[in-house]
Formats: C-alpha cells, structure tokens, sequence
C-alpha cells in the first residue's frame, strides 16, 4: 500500500543528524537548492552509491588478509549496489539517467589529506574517509528530506530508508578503524579528521549535488 505523505518525512529521522559525529550542519539553502534541482540531485546520488561500492572493494583488494574488513566491506559493496539499482530505477521513472562521472571537491580534499607515508595510518585515514563519506550523506539525505518529504513522497521514501543505511555504514567504517590502534592515537585522529571535514564542507552547500 502506498503510504500518504503524513506517513513520510522528517519525524521519526528528526534525532538522526545530532547522532552523527559531524562538526557542522548543511545550511537549509543547500536543501533548497537540491529541492529544486531534485533529478540532478538524483543522478549525482546514483554516481556516489556506484562510488560507495567501488570504495569499499578497493578496501577488499588493499588489505585481502583482513577477513572481518572482507566480510563487512563486501556486504557494504553488496549493499550499496542495491542503493544504485533503486535510484537507478527512480532516476528512469522520472525520466532521466545516471550522471556521468564528474568531479567531487569534497572527496577529492577528503583523499588528498590520507596519510601515505605510514601503512598503520594510511589504514586508518581509509577507513575514516569512508566514514566521513557516509556520515555526510546521512546528513545530507536528511536534510534534504525535511525540504521535501511532502512535495516529493517517492524521493521521500528512499532517502528515508537510506539516511538510517549510511548511518550503520559510517559506524561499521569507524569500527574497523577502531581495531587498528589504541584509543587515545584513534582518538586523536579522527577528531582532526572531523575539523578538516567541516572545513571543507563550509566551501560547499552551493551546488545540488550529494556533496556540492
Ligand atoms: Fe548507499
Ligand atoms: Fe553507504
């Protein structure tokens, strides 16, 4: 049954974003943007959730000896591909496609900071880049769904069900990092990971991308 709009929204998410660790909050003229801009919005999540699944195998292929990260990143992939295929399946719907592959800033400045010169830190910085990647897009979907979860109730629907995902996704990255050292050196890092984050993230909010 297709459920009314009352049944959709912000509500029962409205606690989601306080959970997360980021240090800033998208400004509502980003929502606004993407609202109006919302099948662009659309082609660019599809990009990122191929992205998603190409990130976590990378990690697979990286360190092919670490059989929890195997195991939880595979189903991550696994996971995300079945995000594609359901915006895919929107995108066509509306009649529009998958975006073309473009530039992304904000990961390109998330990558550009990974530690290469010690392999214990480039694990790390891996992982919480994954983090980051998937606590942002919880943020962001979340955000979003407060601007539209009346007007739009099937992109409602979907951000709704995957704000919750990226929550579990950006928890499962941190978990594995965990794993890697002590907790004061984690500590540590991720929250200069957090301060570099929020700054790269003031430079956006300007385009309707996931990440713009
Ligand atoms: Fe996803
Ligand atoms: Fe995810």
């Amino acid at each position: 049954m297709r459920p009314s709009t009352s049944d959709i929204g912000a509500p029962d998410l409205e606690a989601l974003p306080a959970e997360l660790p980021l240090r800033s909050a998208t400004p509502t003229s980003w929502a606004e943007l993407a609202a109006a801009n919302l099948d662009l919005f659309l082609a660019d999540h599809a990009v990122c959730e191929q992205q998603a699944a190409l990130f976590g195998l990378s990690l697979v292929g990286h360190y092919p000896d670490d059989d929890e990260l195997v195991e939880r990143m595979s189903a991550l992939a696994a996971e995300e591909v079945s995000h594609l295929r359901r915006v895919h399946a929107l995108l066509r719907r509306r009649g529009h496609t998958i975006a073309r592959r473009r530039g992304n800033p904000w990961v390109q400045g998330l990558r550009g900071r990974v530690e290469k010169a010690q392999e214990d830190l480039l694990k790390i910085d891996r992982l919480f880049v994954g983090a980051l990647i998937e606590a942002r897009s919880c943020e962001r979907f979340t955000t979003l769904l407060g601007q539209i979860h009346t007007s739009e109730p099937e992109v409602a629907r979907l951000l709704q069900d995957l704000g919750p995902a990226e929550k579990r996704h950006w928890q499962m990255f941190y978990e594995l990092a965990e794993r890697e050292t002590d907790g004061e050196t984690l500590q540590r890092r991720w929250h200069g990971w957090l301060d570099f984050e929020a700054e790269l993230s003031a430079k956006g909010g300007v385009e309707p991308t996931v990440h713009g």
